[in-house]
């Protein structure tokens, strides 16, 4: 793991512009705050989607013909959305087994302690590893599944790489399986901006965290107070880009390499795309799927796809 983020972090920070990856936000440090960053009244994201599966999994579950379903979440998380879903599929009769796939051993058991306390008698299988790895396992069940990528993590795929990232889970997908994955929608740019520029500064701890886990992990030097938060907002392409902001020229030693930053240099953290439901249909039918449907919350802001 930490040969892996060595490796990336030398190769991304080498490259021009300079860049790191968005999957090493989330340490125990990181996944803190990005649990502060849900309670954000700037991050509407999640009450959004929270509000759809309230309202719409009912609707959702009639799209699926089988009385048998496995519900596979990738990146579950602790599973505080997923036990209002599961509850409302159970509530219509539908017979589950729980599936949830995450990076976090850790979360997987508070997932499956806050899910069975909840759920009592519900069926619960966690899978504790990289997606790319444990989404094999989905090949060896017999029941029709229902595949949830929820929480827009595929925002966090630019343009291709989300259509790739839907063709490989469609290639565990047989006749009869669905996926639903949710898309946080085009809105008014301000909104949207906002969402990932908030007034505390919550993101940029978020953001910075990325330097502080170099130095713990790396034994990196970076001085965190050189460097700032910026994101911006592209209507146009619908693309949240966050940057690390160098406010100094400075150098900053990372194993025997030496990386060098002129004041202002930006560094490319983040990628958070957002869809209109036009190009959610898009997506669906270059990845493979026959039929879209989505559901969405009152305001419009965010969608629940379901692609099959
Ligand atoms: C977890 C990828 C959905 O892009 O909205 C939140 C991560 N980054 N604020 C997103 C994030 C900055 C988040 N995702």
């Amino acid at each position: 793991m930490n040969n892996a983020f060595l490796k990336d972090t030398l190769s991304s920070l080498s490259s021009t512009p300079k860049t790191l990856s968005s999957r090493y936000f989330y340490d125990a440090i990181g996944d803190g705050i990005f649990q502060e960053i849900m309670q954000m009244k700037e991050y509407y994201l999640p009450a959004c989607e929270l509000e759809i599966i309230k309202n719409k999994t009912k609707d959702i579950s009639e799209e699926i013909e089988s009385e048998k379903i496995d519900v596979i979440e990738l990146g579950a998380g602790d599973g505080t959305k997923a036990v209002y879903f599961l509850k409302a599929l159970m509530d219509v009769g539908k017979e589950i087994t729980y599936i949830p796939l995450d990076i976090s051993d850790n979360v997987l058991k508070i997932n499956k302690e806050h899910i069975s306390s909840q759920l009592p008698g519900l069926k619960i299988e966690p899978i504790a590893g990289d997606y790319f790895e444990t989404m094999k396992a989905l090949k060896e069940r017999n029941n029709p599944k229902l595949i949830l990528f929820m929480g827009s993590n595929i925002g966090n795929f630019k343009d291709e790489k989300a259509v790739d990232f839907l063709k490989l889970v469609k290639s565990y997908m047989t006749a009869g399986d669905a996926l639903l994955v949710g898309a946080d929608l085009k809105k008014n740019p301000k909104t949207i901006l906002a969402a990932y520029n908030d007034q505390a500064g919550i993101t940029k701890r978020f953001n910075l965290n990325l330097l502080t886990r170099m130095n713990r992990e790396l034994g990196a030097n970076f001085v965190v107070k050189n460097f700032d938060h910026y994101a911006f907002y592209d209507p146009a392409s619908g693309t949240t880009y966050s940057y690390i902001v160098s406010l100094e020229k400075q150098d900053v030693n990372i194993a025997d390499k030496t990386f060098h930053f002129e004041k202002n240099e930006c560094i490319h953290t983040e990628v958070s795309q957002k869809y209109s439901i036009a190009d959610l249909e898009k997506l669906s039918s270059d990845v493979g799927f026959k039929k879209f449907t989505p559901f969405l919350d009152n305001k419009g802001w965010f969608c629940l796809g379901l692609m099959a």
